[in-house]
């Protein structure tokens, strides 16, 4: 029976990853660790933490205490290193908490699964590694920087990061290579592209409009609209990561991605039509709108869901303006491609938060309203 910690996992991608793994290897281990920042949030596991196989650790990737007690606790096989400050807005605001958590935090949990995964020494004075341990890096496409209209990031693509966010995922990166080529570590680093998908943090723009919809407040489009980034459904994302982990080639990095670019303002105009043609479609959605003005034949007006919601703000400092991934290495090496199109993936995803109101609540009811307000009254 193998054993997974999963940092981050209490977050949108890692948690998805945990539902992903318990139903993909039941019989498997895993050991959820996390700092619950803003970002993480336990009700988002609560029925994956009734399982026997599933523990939760709270802990920080940047405490050696922390992190060798879990070593300490658990025989881990696996680290799929989730665990990082994921905003590039809130790295604008504070470029050192990235660097302290997505550098240091994951030079420190490298440094503990060296300590805990070395059984010795070969001739040549390189650490000698326990049979079939693996740490895998999940990164960014953001790590290459900003294409222009042409061109995909491959695995060669200089890495060229331009935000305080991609600065820091990109030195983390770094210091996995290094352990790899210094220590001989067993890893491998995942590029994958924009995620969408339930559980969605409502800061990410996806969840942000489809909520501002629903309480009827203006959607703050950064410049004109026109950068682009290339969307991925979240279980694609955890599905190419089960992949690389279990048959990637050790010391490689695979770009994730499924060639879907879309313009900011496609994407926000989408979501507006989508919702709207819920609600028509199914009046008891209507309900949940904060906004409950009646229309003439008495049913919950709808009719301000469009794009007069829009509202063109200043631009994000620095926003790098189009990011497109190039999926071969992965499709041809592991035979991993995207299953479900954006069509389908984002009216499931809107559904999801219809749905699940209750969940948005919880995550927005501590400092969300304050980070919105700071960050949005001067835009
Ligand atoms: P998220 O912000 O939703 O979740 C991050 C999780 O890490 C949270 O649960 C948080 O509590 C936890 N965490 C933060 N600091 C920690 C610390 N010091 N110790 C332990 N736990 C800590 O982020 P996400 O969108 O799920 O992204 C997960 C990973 O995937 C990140 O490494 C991110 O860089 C990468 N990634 C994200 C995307 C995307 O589109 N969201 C795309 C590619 C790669
Ligand atoms: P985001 O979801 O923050 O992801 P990333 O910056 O990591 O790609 O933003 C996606 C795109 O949407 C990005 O080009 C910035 C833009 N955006 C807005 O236009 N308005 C918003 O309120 C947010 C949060 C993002």
């Amino acid at each position: 029976m193998m054993t997974y910690l999963i940092t981050g996992g209490a977050g949108f991608i890692g948690s998805n990853f945990v539902k992903h793994m318990l139903s993909a290897y039941p019989n498997s281990r895993l050991v959820v660790f996390d700092a619950l920042t803003y970002a993480g949030n336990l009700g988002t596991l609560q029925n994956e933490l009734k399982e026997e196989q599933v523990t939760f650790v709270k802990g920080d990737i940047c405490s050696k205490k922390d992190t060798e007690q879990v070593f300490k606790d658990h025989k881990i096989d696996f680290v799929v290193n989730f665990a990082a400050e994921s905003h590039v807005d809130r790295s604008i605001e504070n470029p050192q908490l990235f660097l302290e958590v997505n550098v240091l935090g994951t030079q420190n949990l490298l440094n503990t699964a060296k300590k805990f995964w070395t059984i010795g020494t070969d001739e040549n004075n390189y650490p000698t590694w326990r049979e079939g341990v693996k740490f895998l890096q999940v990164s960014t496409d953001e790590v290459y920087g900003s294409l222009g209209i042409e061109g995909f990031f491959t695995e060669e693509t200089p890495l060229d990061p331009r935000s305080p966010y991609s600065a820091a995922k990109t030195e983390g990166d770094l210091i996995v290579r290094a352990y790899n080529e210094t220590y001989k570590m067993p890893i491998t680093i995942t590029r994958c592209s924009n995620n969408y998908g339930p559980y969605h943090f409502p800061e990410k723009l996806i969840p942000l409009i489809i909520r501002n919809i629903l309480e009827g407040k203006k959607l703050p489009v950064y410049g004109d609209g026109k950068n682009v980034r290339d969307w991925l459904y979240v279980e694609d994302h955890c599905k190419a990561i089960d992949k690389v982990l279990h048959k990637g080639r050790v010391g490689e990095v695979y770009n994730v991605g499924g060639h879907n670019e879309k313009t900011n303002i496609d994407i926000v105009k989408l979501v507006i039509d989508t919702i709207r043609d819920i609600m028509d479609k199914e009046p008891k959605y209507r309900e949940v709108l904060k906004k409950q003005e009646k229309s003439a034949n008495g049913d919950i007006d709808i009719s301000w869901i469009n794009y007069d919601l829009i509202s063109f703000v200043q631009d994000r400092q620095g926003h790098d303006f189009r990011y497109a991934i190039d999926p071969t290495k992965i499709s041809n090496e592991l035979g991993w491609l995207p299953e479900t199109t954006f069509d389908k993936g984002i009216v499931k995803t809107i559904y999801w938060y219809l749905d699940n109101q209750g969940w948005v609540e919880e995550v927005t009811s501590g400092d969300y309203l304050k980070y919105y307000e700071q960050m949005y009254s001067n835009r």
